[in-house]
């Protein structure tokens, strides 16, 4: 029975649950002074080496938080028992450069092992993706628990399609107490980065069932995309989201006023009345653009789900959990079995 009792201890040790109020700056000023130095480092050569992933890590921060919270979920590899989020509708040959956050973690596990969760370092690295391509700096909130699952289902459920229109967008984000002006700044993510056809071939060739155009896109625009991506286009082939893809500023609002924003999600934003008032506004203010962006970030980075975590070694793997816990598991299953059997 004290046996029983250490292995319960063991587990609730290992697996904590953080709460939003938990979060905050300097976490890990004590138990990991070079923390955020080690993950700027990172970021730096992964910019260096190919420009857009930095781009690609930093949508993470948008695909983790969103489905049950910022944990970590969406950086787990499938297991034979686990269907992951890798595989869910919007990430599926879509989100790229884990092997950042690899190495991030890997450099990390050097200099303090077992301490800065990868939630965490989805945090830190997205704002310093935008830093990174000159956008705001802000301080970041740590202190994130990494889940001990993950699920597609929950994503695809979950997830935006990059045919939605505002209005599904504003519900959609006012379920995260994200305001309307906190979805047309984080919109504005997609300064930084690309996009495939497969993404827009709806709106170039049949937008909302018409066999037409989205009428909303420039013509000299539609010319440009068509060119892109023919109807016989590889999918996967990507276009800018932006005219500035590698720099984090404003132009993304001027493109969408000019009628050249490349998703439907993002165009949508022009179109409708409750949140052409922002674009405009951003478009023609880059310092409100940054502030309203670095605000909404810190929103999105404290959606907590509440439920117990821990901090992985390994951002692809959930950790192994301790012999003793095992035979507790395989005890309890044999329990269950006799149960069983004696009815
Ligand atoms: C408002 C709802 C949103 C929708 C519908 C949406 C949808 C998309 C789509 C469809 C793509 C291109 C994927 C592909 O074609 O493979 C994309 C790319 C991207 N998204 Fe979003 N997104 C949204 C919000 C956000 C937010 C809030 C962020 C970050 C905070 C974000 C960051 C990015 C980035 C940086 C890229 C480019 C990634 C790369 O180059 O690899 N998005 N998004």
């Amino acid at each position: 029975m004290g046996g029983v009792l250490v292995v319960v201890l063991v587990h609730i040790v290992a697996t904590t649950v953080a709460a939003a109020s938990d979060l905050r700056p300097g976490f890990y000023s004590e138990t990991c002074p070079e923390a955020e130095l080690i993950v700027r480092d990172v970021m730096k050569k992964a910019l260096l080496r190919e420009p857009r992933s930095v781009a690609s890590v930093m949508r993470f921060q948008f695909h983790d938080c969103f489905v049950n919270g910022c944990d970590g979920s969406l950086l787990l590899d499938d297991t034979p028992s686990m269907v992951g989020e890798k595989l869910a509708l919007s990430n599926i040959n879509s989100l790229r450069s884990f092997e950042v956050v690899d190495q991030i973690k890997e450099a990390l596990e050097k200099a303090c092992p077992g301490v800065v969760s990868c939630a965490d370092i989805i945090i830190i690295a997205s704002r310093d993706a935008v830093a990174l391509t000159g956008g705001p700096e802000w301080e970041v909130r740590l202190g994130r628990l990494d889940s001990l699952s993950a699920s597609q289902e929950d994503s695809d459920n979950i997830m935006p399609s990059p045919r939605a229109n505002a209005s599904y967008l504003i519900d959609l984000f006012q379920r995260y107490n994200l305001s309307i002006k906190d979805l047309v700044a984080l919109s504005g993510s997609h300064s930084i980065g690309k996009g495939r056809c497969f993404s827009i071939m709806f709106r170039l060739y049949n937008q909302s069932g018409t066999g037409k155009p989205d009428p909303a896109i420039d013509p000299i625009f539609r010319g440009e995309l068509y060119k892109l991506c023919p109807l016989d286009v590889d999918q996967n082939v990507t276009g800018n989201l932006d005219s500035t893809p590698l720099v984090f500023d404003n132009q993304y609002f001027k493109d969408l006023v000019a009628g050249r924003g490349f998703l439907n999600s993002d165009q949508t934003l022009f179109t409708f009345p409750q949140t052409r008032g922002f674009v405009k506004f951003f478009s023609k203010h880059q310092t409100e653009f940054f502030k309203a962006f670095a605000e909404a970030m810190l929103k999105l980075g404290d959606l907590q789900s509440g439920r117990p975590g821990e901090v992985r070694t390994n951002c692809r793997v959930v950790n192994a959990r301790p012999a003793a816990h095992l035979l507790f598991e395989s005890r309890l299953k044999t329990q269950a079995n006799n149960d069983h059997r004696s009815i």
